[in-house]
């Protein structure tokens, strides 16, 4: 069993540190443990051209990216190869740094579990054997620790946006925890409590991997939604209806003795976007509302000439 490290943040600072705690109580509960530090990384960004997604749906393909002249395919192979995972990140403007969110846009929709299936499936119906099929790796259950550092407590999205790093793949969130008020370079180092705090984290990872995945004990803060633990809610003007902003379930916002929860009836919480059947919803609605062809599609060309020839692009010179 692996335990992999990815660290958002500086170079032998506060997430690093904790990560490494993380990766020694996976280490004393008998894992392998490796660590990547995503800056020493260059991940491109996803430019939309969706050839990932087209690749798994019309060619049952391993619906690879299109990028090859950067780091993805290195850190997607360490992510494919491991069992559990230990993300850390510095909040940088409330929210983990872009070049995570760079890394999420590129694992998106080419790793969601539900398209990779149907991928496998096309590809079985239609005896397609020609080139690879989705890596079958994707399909294990991985188990997740979310860490999240911040300066101050101004870090009100940074466990969300780790929560949704981990949406896509088969990740199981065992565990989050945000570390507020931790500043300067590497003095967690002088807070035991929360190195103490890391290490149980990822003590529960290796122990975890060594019994049932599919039973794992999510030992994190309870949050408001019971079927994802966060606790940032869209919440509905004219109604009582919430709507968790992680991972899409809708329930009705209870108050009782100062506390908030969300009432989740069964049918809503199967479309929560952590479960296989909420995955599963959202391919059926791409397929049968937004990459279902508009029949005015030819009209399109004619449309858009208008705005093809308004007005010329400012770029850098070096750019001209
Ligand atoms: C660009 C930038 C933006 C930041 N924004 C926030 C913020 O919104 N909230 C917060 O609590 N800390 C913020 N911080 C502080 C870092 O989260 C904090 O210093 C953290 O310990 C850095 O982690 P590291 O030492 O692992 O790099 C910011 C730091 C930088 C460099």
């Amino acid at each position: 069993m692996k335990v992999l490290g990815i660290t958002c943040g500086r170079k032998m600072s506060n997430t690093e540190i904790l990560v490494k705690e993380a990766l020694m109580g996976a280490e004393e509960a008998g894992a392998e443990v490796e660590i990547v530090r995503l800056m020493d990384l260059n991940i491109k960004p996803c430019t939309g051209c969706n050839a990932c997604v087209i690749n798994l749906f019309e060619k049952g393909g391993a619906g690879e990216c299109v990028i090859k002249d950067d780091d993805f395919k290195f850190i997607d192979e360490k992510i494919l190869e491991c069992d559990g995972l230990i993300l850390g990140a510095p909040t940088y403007e409330k929210a983990p740094p872009g070049y995570l969110k760079t890394l999420n846009d590129r694992m998106g929709p080419s790793h969601d579990m539900a398209f990779r299936m149907i991928a496998k499936k096309i590809r079985e119906e239609k005896g397609i054997t020609k080139g690879e099929g989705p890596d079958e790796r994707s399909f294990k259950t991985r188990l997740v620790s979310l860490f999240a550092v911040g300066g101050s407590d101004w870090t009100t999205l940074a466990l969300p946006m780790l929560q949704i790093f981990a949406l896509p793949m088969n990740m199981t969130v065992v565990d989050q925890q945000l570390f507020n008020w931790v500043a300067l370079p590497a003095s967690v180092a002088l807070k035991d409590e929360m190195l103490q705090r890391a290490r149980r984290s990822g003590r529960h990872v290796g122990e975890t991997l060594k019994g049932s995945v599919e039973n794992a004990e999510y030992i994190g803060p309870q949050g408001v939604c019971p079927v994802c633990n966060s606790s940032v809610l869209e919440l509905g003007k004219t109604s009582d209806k919430a709507l968790c902003a992680v991972c899409g379930v809708k329930g009705t916002l209870k108050t009782e003795g100062g506390a908030y929860s969300l009432e989740v009836t069964e049918e809503d919480r199967a479309h929560s976007h952590i479960l296989l059947s909420g995955k599963f919803q959202h391919a059926e609605d791409l397929k049968n509302f937004s990459l279902n062809p508009d029949p005015r599609m030819d009209e399109i060309p004619k449309l858009i000439e208008k705005y093809k020839s308004y007005l010329q692009h400012s770029r850098p010179e070096s750019k001209l």
